[in-house]
């Protein structure tokens, strides 16, 4: 689903050149899910953004599902830091922007929003604005709003960095049901090592800026029951930690 070879991102404004991404290259099968980990400014987000077409590489190539990614595929959804949810919208008018915005009827709108905000457990708040929701509760906005225009590709960057522990495990879990249930293709940013693993059938580990591959480290065990308990997790969780360099 992406072939990313040999990408490399300088971003050049003025006098000042930042080079964000220096020689990245992996593949991801459809049906995957890669947790992409690296120290703060290493350039993860603008991975992402290189993905979902928002900026061009400097050098090398990338292609999701054999084409040149483009920010106007319906395929793909980003769903960013902050969530970008609209204050002033309600939680429906946010969660069926996208669908309006490609000129969906008011009643396909309807069809297609409610069950999803159903699914996830947002239909009694659907008209709150996102100020009366909780962090999780906008987070499973931003959700509704990517699974009600069925992308094959959900990128997501850090989406659950500003929730207590208990509402990100507990959406841990949700994102791992949504990536089952919807066969969909997912890359997430986080810099949280318990939640890459947790989530990512693969994980890429980055180095510090300009950020390169450092390993890509296959998780088979992901998903199964009992999983964070696990001495599978564990290891991994340590191992992780030694390519990282956090001291222990
Ligand atoms: N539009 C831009 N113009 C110039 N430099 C940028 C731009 N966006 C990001 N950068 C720089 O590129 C580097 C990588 O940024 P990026 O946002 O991709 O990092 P990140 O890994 O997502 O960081 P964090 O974990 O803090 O979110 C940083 O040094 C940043 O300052
Ligand atoms: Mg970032």
């Amino acid at each position: 689903m992406i072939a990313a070879e040999k990408l490399s991102l300088t971003y050049e404004k003025d006098n000042t050149r930042v080079e964000a991404l220096a020689d990245i290259t992996f593949n991801l099968r459809k049906g995957s899910s890669l947790s992409v980990i690296g120290p703060s400014g290493c350039g993860k987000s603008s991975l992402l953004f290189v993905i979902a077409g928002l900026i061009k590489p400097t050098a090398g190539k990338i292609a999701i599902d054999g084409r040149v990614p483009d920010r106007t595929n319906p395929d793909t959804a980003l769903i960013l830091q902050d969530y970008g949810l609209f204050p002033w919208k309600t939680v429906y008018e946010n969660a069926s922007l996208g669908l309006r915005v490609r000129g969906y009827n008011k009643r396909a709108q309807r069809d297609i929003v409610m069950p999803i905000l159903e699914k996830l457990g947002l239909a009694e708040f659907a008209r709150h604005f996102p100020t009366q929701l909780s962090g999780g509760q906008k987070q499973r906005v931003a959700i509704a709003r990517s699974l009600a225009l069925s992308p094959k590709l959900l990128l997501m960057d850090e989406p659950l960095s500003s929730l207590d522990a208990l509402t990100r495990e507990n959406l841990q879990k949700f994102i791992l049901d949504i990536w089952f249930r919807h066969s969909l293709t997912l890359v997430l940013v986080t810099h949280n090592i318990e939640e890459a693993v947790f989530l990512g059938s693969h994980i890429l580990v980055m180095s510090e800026r300009p950020g390169r591959v450092i390993d890509i480290i296959e998780n088979p065990l992901v998903g199964t029951p009992g999983f964070r308990q696990s001495s599978g997790y564990h290891q991994l969780c340590s191992r992780l930690r030694g390519l990282l360099g956090v001291v222990n």
